[in-house]
């Protein structure tokens, strides 16, 4: 995969332009130096489901079912980030492996995923936990960017810029 479509969705404008139309400030998608790191420290096997929990305009799953050839799933509740993905998904010709969800995080089954990232507040970080805990199967991983799970215990932990990433192993 190029650099070139990951230029594009960085290009401020276009946040800028998401921010207003969703009158939200909560869009801020990980650096794809990021990703990457996430992606490799949850040592991404061939047979994994990777899901993106609040998955913006789709550059986890991307660059998942790009980089690795895994099936992924995105869930995004904001319709225009959704289209967005959407248009992403069909440009970068993953269509086969990439599944987006339009809809809430807390209304989706997640059983099915052996790796789950997770970029969103510390808040829905806490919310999230006791349904990961009743839905996730043993082995799964979780990669939280930036916030805890709060009581479980790290396998690792990635400094990316200026935060931290978590891994855990349910
Ligand atoms: C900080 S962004 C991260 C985007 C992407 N995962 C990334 O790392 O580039 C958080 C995303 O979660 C989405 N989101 C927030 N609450 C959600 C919910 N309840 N259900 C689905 N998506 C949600 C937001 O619309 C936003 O796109």
């Amino acid at each position: 995969m190029t650099n070139e479509w990951l230029l594009l969705l960085e290009i401020p404008l276009l946040l800028a332009l998401i921010a207003l139309v969703t009158q939200s400030g909560f869009f801020i998608p990980l650096p794809m130096s990021t990703i990457r790191k996430i992606l490799k420290s949850a040592e991404i096997k061939r047979s994994d489901i990777l899901y993106d929990l609040g998955s913006g305009d789709g550059r986890i799953i991307i660059a998942a079912a790009n980089e690795y050839g895994i099936k992924t799933v995105g869930i995004e509740n904001n319709h225009l980030l959704y289209l967005i993905s959407k248009w992403n998904v069909k440009r970068y010709s993953v269509s086969s492996k990439v599944k987006l969800i339009r809809g809430d995080l807390f209304r989706q089954n997640l059983s099915e995923a052996n790796v789950v990232v997770v970029y969103l507040t510390q808040r829905m970080n806490d919310k999230l936990k006791p349904k990961l805990e009743k839905e996730l199967r043993k082995g799964t991983r979780v990669v939280s960017a930036d916030h805890v799970f709060k009581g479980w215990k790290e396998v690792s932990k990635i400094k990316t810029g200026h935060f931290y990433c978590h891994l855990y192993k349910i």
